[in-house]
């Protein structure tokens, strides 16, 4: 949530800082903007509230001339989408700007007190009094050293902050030189030649350099054009590594698709495949995740799995419960990360918790991995983004591999997320109860996957005309059962945030409990019933909804004539084992959405007050 880049070199940072922007755009994008320090020590401030071409046509009207400057796109948090709100934000005596991602929580206190000695605020943010803060311990400072007086003014404003920040400053006593420090909200330093970036996401600096250091909570760190120091806020050595990024600045494109929704959707032959590449064993009949950093025997000892994750994440861990629990008969128990981060829920010694993320930044599903950590737990991650904090801090796990995800709607990774549960489920049975065929089976019904999803995706077009049928519809209902409950719940996520119309998902057999008192003509109801051991009870709930005049769409497998005389619309996918189903059943429900959206003329790539990565509260 919110993206930062900072540039210190040889170039001209404008164009550095706006293309880091555009590439940020996904965590927020509501304004930006960027300063830029120039020769004869001042700070050129260009703000602009909007989308990021506002300010590019801000910058080509007005250029800024200078080889160091930090820029911001938000999302805001406190104060409205402003150009005064825009970030980056002064201090009093102008000489000092900072871009700030995370919540200062005790601004307001702060505020009040600058406020008495003087200082005058232009917006509403947090962030402001963080600048301010900083520029005042900085004017009161006798350090003659100037590098070192910004570093221990920014080290003594964070000692006085609660909340979270990752953080870029510079001072134009300092022309070439930037600070920042992360608590809680991601940063990066882009490791160059003759050139140096600090950033929120290596995805920013990605086109400049593909070495990066991911620093850890509580760093602060200085560069100049050919260095830059790692230490941390209260002055100790701080451990960190100079890691390679594990993809290209190519990847990370849009290339030829429309929207990068589009693109990730149509990647999940290939993310599917990277996710259990190298990990099928067949001569066990089994799989391999060795990230998981446990011994057989602890593997066999775990009584009971807690899959812990936000949105989607959430989804793929309600599609995870089903199949863990049927492939390995283990209780497993789905818990929403904000939720198990303030409660207090019993867990002994043979619980395992994984937590879900893709982006790994997540906060809420941060803090619930430190809760159980905290408890003593062995919490493991299945991840994403490679060098992400939960990677980092988890006591072990699995990487998704699927490569950059940066439309807001998440697609590859939920598709990725339950492949990797369904290894996982697949480990743990065939330690216990599951025999050699059915393992055999499963690797077989693994690897076909992405043949099959090659097969949905071919019928985009047809998916696209059930889109602009349903077009005006107000509401939609998605309605599954078994493996296909989460499917539900994952569908209705997916139209609500691109589409902006109401959506819920329910087991369908929960229609008559109430749900059914929405349906009209006017609502359609889609049901997402492959054929496997529900789909007679799936046909009795479809019915239900027709006799009461309501559309419907039926997803189901390839050779069902019968839902082609009862459903209004149908959507066919492969057969596949039942366990497997939500992988290939959720792909038309994301391309549903999408031409839907599109249709309806909605930014799909950044829906209305979202971000890709939520790491405020
Ligand atoms: C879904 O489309 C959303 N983008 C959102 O629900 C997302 O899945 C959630 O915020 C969790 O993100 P994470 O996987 O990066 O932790």
């Amino acid at each position: 949530m919110c993206g930062i880049i900072g540039y210190v070199g040889k170039e001209d940072a404008a164009p550095i800082l706006l293309e880091g922007l555009r590439r940020l755009e996904y965590r927020g994008y509501d304004s930006s903007g960027i300063a830029v320090m120039n020769g004869s020590k001042s700070i050129q401030l260009r703000k602009k509230s909007g989308r990021l071409q506002n300010l590019r046509n801000l910058v080509a009207d007005q250029p800024t001339k200078g080889a160091c400057g930090i820029s911001h796109t938000r999302w805001a948090t406190h104060g409205e989408p402003t150009d005064n709100n825009a970030h980056p934000h002064l201090d009093q005596s102008g000489n000092l700007a900072i871009v700030h991602n995370g919540v200062i929580e005790n601004y307001q206190s702060l505020r009040d007190a600058l406020e008495k000695e003087g200082h005058e605020f232009k917006s509403q943010t947090d962030s402001e009094v963080l600048a301010h803060l900083i520029g005042k311990i900085y004017d009161a400072s006798d350090e003659t050293d100037l590098h070192k007086r910004l570093i221990s003014s920014l080290r003594e404003a964070l000692k006085q902050v609660s909340g979270t920040y990752g953080i870029a400053a510079m001072h134009t006593d300092s022309p070439k030189f930037l600070v920042g420090a992360r608590l809680g909200s991601p940063l990066i330093v882009g490791v160059g030649h003759g050139e140096n970036f600090l950033a929120s996401d290596v995805g920013a600096v990605i086109s400049h350099t593909s070495n990066a250091v991911y620093l850890n909570d509580r760093d602060i760190v200085c560069l100049t054009e050919d260095e830059f120091r790692v230490e941390t806020v209260e002055g100790g050595i701080s451990d960190y590594e100079v890691s390679e990024v594990e993809y290209t600045a190519e990847q990370a494109d849009i290339g030829d698709y429309p929207h990068y929704m589009l693109k990730e959707i149509y990647e999940q032959p290939e993310s599917i495949q990277n996710v259990f590449r190298g990990r099928l064993l067949d001569e066990e009949a089994s799989a391999i995740l060795g990230g998981l950093n446990m011994t057989p025997k602890q593997l066999r000892d775990v009584d009971r799995i807690v899959l812990c994750g936000c949105g989607t994440a959430s989804h793929a861990a309600m599609a995870g419960e089903y199949i863990i629990e049927s492939l390995a008969r283990i209780p497993t128990e789905v818990e929403i990360a904000s939720e198990f981060r303030y409660r207090n829920p019993p867990l002994d010694k043979n619980t395992l918790v994984f937590v879900i993320s893709q982006s790994g930044e997540t906060l809420d599903t941060l803090s619930a991995m430190r809760e159980g950590q905290r408890k003593g737990h062995r919490v493991l991650g299945i991840v994403n983004a490679v060098g992400s904090t939960i990677a980092r801090e988890s006591d072990g796990g699995s990487y998704l591999y699927s490569g950059p995800e940066i439309g807001v709607a998440a697609t590859k990774s939920f598709t990725s997320q339950v492949t990797m549960l369904a290894l996982l489920g697949l480990l743990l049975g065939r330690m216990r109860h599951l025999s050699v065929d059915y393992g055999k089976n499963m690797l077989e019904e693994i690897r076909a996957l992405p043949a099959k999803v090659e097969r949905i995706l071919e019928q985009s077009d047809r998916i696209k005309e059930i889109a602009l049928k349903y077009i005006d519809a107000e509401g939609m209902l998605f309605l599954g059962r078994q493996f296909n409950y989460p499917t539900a719940m994952e569908a209705a996520l997916k139209m609500k945030e691109i589409s902006y119309i109401f959506a819920s998902g329910h087991a369908s057999a929960e229609l008559k409990h109430g749900v059914i008192a929405l349906v009209t003509e006017k609502l359609p109801s889609v049901f997402i019933m492959p054929n496997d051991s529900v789909y007679e009870k799936n046909v009795s709930s479809l019915e239900e909804v027709k006799a009461r005049k309501g559309p419907c769409i039926a997803v189901t497998t390839e050779g069902n004539t019968e839902m082609e005389r009862i459903a209004d619309d149908v959507i066919y996918i492969p057969p596949v084992t039942e366990c497997l189903s939500p992988i290939l059943s959720v792909i038309p429900m994301q391309l549903l959405s999408y031409h839907f959206a599109v249709a309806r003329g909605c930014d799909v790539d950044k829906p209305r007050n979202l971000a890709k990565s939520v790491t405020v509260e």
